[in-house]
């Protein structure tokens, strides 16, 4: 079977660049072009830390476009408490030699997605603000994509940005709303599962076993993101909800799955970029998303772990 094609739209962020070094990893699939958008740390920082990734790990074929530095309707909201102020914890990646296209972000989803009718897989896992715009300005890109995953959410999980909400949903409630509502096959990992996907200190130790620019790079970045679960969230290790995602494109079988009816809050007031459900359907609509509520933990570690040896031995 060829190669799926994927898009990722992504606010790189450690665990962003944990799932370009799956992807990268993943013979199963095939990176055709990453999008940056505002989060985890502005627009033009995201876009220089997706290029130092693919730099390290000799992927700097692969085009960057950057996209919004702002959500649609709120004011940004940026996260160095979780990642730091790089946005990429301890590690110190040198300048990238190479630049971001001159293109913006959602024209190139617009114009690839349109160029390959039903080929291309999309993988949001930063706030959505580039995908309303590209659905705003060319909404026939949701009969065309094949499928997208979305790292966002917290059904029945707390959140972790405000009581209710998951940060990329936070931050461009307005711009999920119109991701949700878009008629797209869209599969959701929320926090419900990534939450039980830890990345925890003795992962980290095998993976050093290993000497190798990736190795040390994981090691540096997960140490800032491992102090963060530990002083906010009493977690021993990370949770690295952005390379899950990846992982469930082709390897859907780590995860259980309901198609349920699923919005976002736009409202003003405490539930505001809340994920709900209508569970038992009340409103007898048909459903919106496909939620990943059950996983594997172990099976997908094993996944990480392994793609993770394997492209630390091929870079040295
Ligand atoms: C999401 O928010 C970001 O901080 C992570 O990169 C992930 O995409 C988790 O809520
Ligand atoms: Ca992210």
């Amino acid at each position: 079977m060829s190669p799926k094609r994927i898009l990722i739209d992504t606010d790189p962020g450690i665990d962003d660049a944990l799932a370009f070094l799956l992807a990268l990893a993943s013979p199963e699939v095939s990176l055709e072009g990453i999008t940056t958008v505002h989060g985890n740390v502005s627009a033009p920082q995201t876009t220089r830390n997706a290029l130092s990734v693919l730099e390290l790990a000799r992927a700097s074929q692969i085009p960057v476009y950057q996209g919004c530095d702002l959500p649609l309707v709120k004011e940004s909201l940026l996260s160095p408490e979780t990642h730091g102020d790089s946005g990429l914890g301890y590690a110190n990646l040198p300048e990238p030699t190479t630049k971001a296209q001159a293109q913006h972000a959602s024209d190139f989803l617009i114009e690839t997605i349109l160029s390959n009718p039903n080929e291309m897989t999309l993988l949001c896992i930063g706030p959505l603000t580039n995908v309303a715009l590209a659905l705003r300005k060319e909404p026939r890109i949701a009969q065309n994509v094949k499928e997208v995953f979305v790292m966002g959410g917290a059904l029945f999980h707390p959140g972790n940005t405000t009581a209710q909400a998951e940060y990329n949903t936070y931050v461009d409630p307005h711009a999920a709303h119109i991701i949700y509502h878009s008629g797209m096959p869209i599969t959701l990992t929320p926090l419900d599962v990534t939450y039980q996907c830890i990345f925890t200190p003795d992962d980290l130790k095998r993976l050093q076993k290993i000497d190798s620019p990736i190795t040390k790079f994981i090691a540096d970045s997960t140490r800032f993101y491992m102090e963060f679960h530990d002083e906010y969230q009493r977690i021993e290790g990370c949770v690295i909800n952005d390379p899950l995602t990846l992982a469930l494109t082709f390897m859907p079988e780590i995860c259980d799955y309901q198609n349920l009816v699923a919005d976002v809050d736009v409202s003003s007031g405490v539930g505001l970029g809340n994920t709900f459900a209508d569970v038992y359907n009340y409103d007898k609509k048909t459903p919106n998303l496909r939620v990943a509520l059950g996983v594997r933990p172990r099976q997908f570690m094993e996944l990480f772990l392994e793609r993770m040896e394997s492209l630390a031995q091929k870079i040295s």
